[in-house]
């Protein structure tokens, strides 16, 4: 998703926006762009394609000490040059980046015209930078007067950084839905729309809120309301190592990503065993016993490879506590006027905590009285800030578009939250020992399923030329089954569907012959018998048949093309490990077929849009 950078200060802007750009590169983009702001003139340079394409056509000189710069990832009009941001005014005395969408473009576009404004490009962006010179001009405001001006009449989401040659050491930042931070530095200030792009630079940051707007100089900044009330805002320390983005000699990120994960689980259950209560401990929860005993119900909220995790999570939760649970898409839910309840705990989840539609779903709940426990990988990010109590995954960032080590780590999480809830309730002190140590040993399976890459690498080179893949499963593994076709079909782009084992006869067995794999997951559980029932149905149509499995049944073998055995593993998080040989299929996948695996077309590491 697009992303912005912004400096001020006494260095040269240039090098630092190019890297502050780079970092910002994992979130997917379509376009780059620049502006320095030197001797009153504004230098701007942009470009379609990766960062590369732009760095390619920068001018010789392009010196001076304030600026802005953006990826775009394109939402209104193609990803090409002429759309690129920064967008200026016809004066060419401001330049403005643009994270999110405007809603009343049509307002805004008949205004302009009607003052014989023509545009040059098709983005909402645009429509601003007139609007703001407008203001400026007519209204004679300063650049973060006419900030508020304009954003009091905007409808819909944005993370805005402004430059004008009127103040040439001043940058101007609004927010409302679309994440901006600023970074504190010494005689020198910067924004971003992600703490990685600042983190090289400083250790503290300040998070804007929607309807604030900020003024930036080399010495401090102010934060404004709209109705430029000044506000007193926080300072946030950022802990741990810089957020460098190194693939570390992987050939991409995500295959790091997949390869860290015995590293990640450790860390998101690191000091959350209690061996004593045999429970998880997990602070911040916000929730004493007596709360947690009184719920009736969990509520999980999420999007995409997350809504799979929650409904992982949901099985894990009902299963050991006996509290009814389940999983729903957040943008589903949060128009579909739902019932909130006082008893109901409503569990939002995400890796990179910005999703608009969770963040929407979150803000939903809380306007109408319900608690939103959230389970968030990155720190400090807005659902973060904005949950009544929550988990964090401690996972790391995630940089690849595709969801990998967060996913694992959503799922621990969820177990975690299920031992402890269920120890309030049906499990025994003897059973949460023996859960303990399931979830102590996920690191050690893990790797055992990375000691199985060549084997799957070898399967799915033999499949990657095929147009669609089936993914089946039933119960805990339909989750899993869900998640190991999104993973497919987001970075291979080969066509994958998944189905619960039992839905196969009720349609899609129309479409399963000799040349669609079927992937059937398999866990050693009470339902073995059926799912071998699953693989002889399929086998009947020719279908091939791979088969992910930790169960030691000799009819799978004859049954099935090919086998991956992963290790004997508790059921309710067997989904980690099948999860993790999937991932595996997947990137080989695509790396077979050449894909760009890390930022596959039209998807972006974090939708902070609708
Ligand atoms: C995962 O592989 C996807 N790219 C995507 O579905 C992702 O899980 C979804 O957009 C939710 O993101 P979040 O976890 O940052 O909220």
């Amino acid at each position: 998703m697009c992303g912005i950078i912004a400096y001020s200060g006494a260095q040269q802007a240039l090098p630092i926006l190019l890297n502050g750009l780079k970092q910002l590169e994992y979130r997917g983009y379509d376009s780059a762009g620049i502006c320095i702001n030197h001797r009153k003139r504004l230098k701007i340079a942009r470009s379609a394609g990766k960062l590369a394409a732009l760095e390619g056509i920068l001018p010789d000189a392009m010196k001076g000490q304030c600026g802005i710069g953006h990826t775009r990832w394109a939402t209104h009009g193609a990803p090409t040059e002429q759309n690129a941001h920064p967008h200026t005014d016809a004066a060419g005395s401001l330049a403005l980046v643009h994270n999110g969408i405007i809603e009343n473009t049509d307002q805004l576009r008949a205004l302009l015209v009607e003052k014989d404004i023509e545009f040059r490009s098709e983005t909402d962006t645009e429509l601003l930078a007139h609007l703001l010179s407008l203001l400026m001009t007519e209204q004679q405001l300063n650049l973060v007067d006419a900030v508020r001006q304009m954003a009091a009449q905007l409808v819909g989401t944005y993370g805005i950084a402004v430059t004008s040659v009127a103040a040439p050491d001043e940058i101007v930042l609004a927010r409302n839905g679309s994440p901006v931070i600023i970074g504190i530095g010494e005689n020198e200030m910067l924004a971003a729309s992600d703490k990685a792009a600042l983190s090289r630079y400083t250790r503290d940051i300040v998070h804007l809120d929607d309807g604030e707007i900020a003024l930036l100089t080399p010495q401090g900044f102010e934060v404004t309301t709209l109705d430029a009330t000044v506000k007193t805002k926080p300072t946030t320390k950022l802990t741990g190592p810089i957020e460098s983005y190194e693939k570390d000699g992987h050939p991409h990120f995500l295959y790091k990503e997949i390869v860290d994960q015995p590293e990640t689980v450790s860390r998101t259950i690191g000091g959350r065993l209690d061996h004593q209560f045999n429970t998880a401990k997990l602070g911040g929860l916000n929730l004493e016993p007596r709360e947690l005993l009184g719920v009736k119900r969990i509520k999980i909220l999420g999007c995409g490879s997350a809504l799979y995790a929650g409904m992982a999570g949901a099985q894990m939760i009902e299963s050991l506590s006996r509290v009814p649970a389940d999983a729903e898409a957040a943008a589903e839910f949060r128009y579909r006027n739902p019932v909130i309840e006082r008893d109901t705990i409503y569990i939002v989840v995400s890796q990179s905590g910005e999703t608009f539609d969770t963040l929407a779903a979150t803000r939903e709940i809380q306007r109408k009285g319900g608690f939103v426990l959230g389970i968030v990988n990155s720190v400090g990010s807005t659902i973060a800030r904005e949950v009544n109590g929550g988990i964090y995954m401690h996972a790391g960032p995630e940089v690849s578009v595709a969801s990998t080590k967060a996913y694992t780590s959503m799922l621990m999480v969820f177990k975690l939250f299920a031992l402890m809830l269920g120890r309030t309730r049906d499990i025994s002190p003897q059973r949460g020992a023996v859960l303990l140590e399931s979830i102590q040993g996920m690191p050690d399976k893990i790797n055992e399923v990375l000691t199985l890459e060549s084997r799957i690498a070898e399967i799915a080179g033999q499949y990657c030329g095929v147009q669609s893949a089936f993914f089946v499963g039933r119960t805990t593994a339909w989750p899993v089954a869900l998640e190991g076709a999104q993973k497919l079909k987001e970075i291979s782009y080969i066509h994958a569907e998944a189905y619960p084992a039992s839905e196969l006869k009720h349609g899609p067995l129309a479409l399963v012959t000799e040349q669609t794999p079927c992937i059937v997951i398999v866990p050693d559980d009470e339902l073995l018998a059926k799912s071998i029932g699953t693989i002889e149905e399929i086998r009947a149509r020719n279908a091939p048949v791979i088969v992910i499995t930790d169960a030691q049944d000799p009819r799978i073998n004859t049954l099935a093309t090919h086998v991956i055995n992963t290790p004997p593993t508790e059921t309710l998080l067997q989904g980690v490990v099948s999860g993790v040989a999937l991932q595996l299929f997947a990137y080989h996948s695509a790396v077979a077929l050449g894909r760009d695996v890390d930022q596959p077309r039209n998807l972006a590491k974090s939708v902070t849009v609708e």
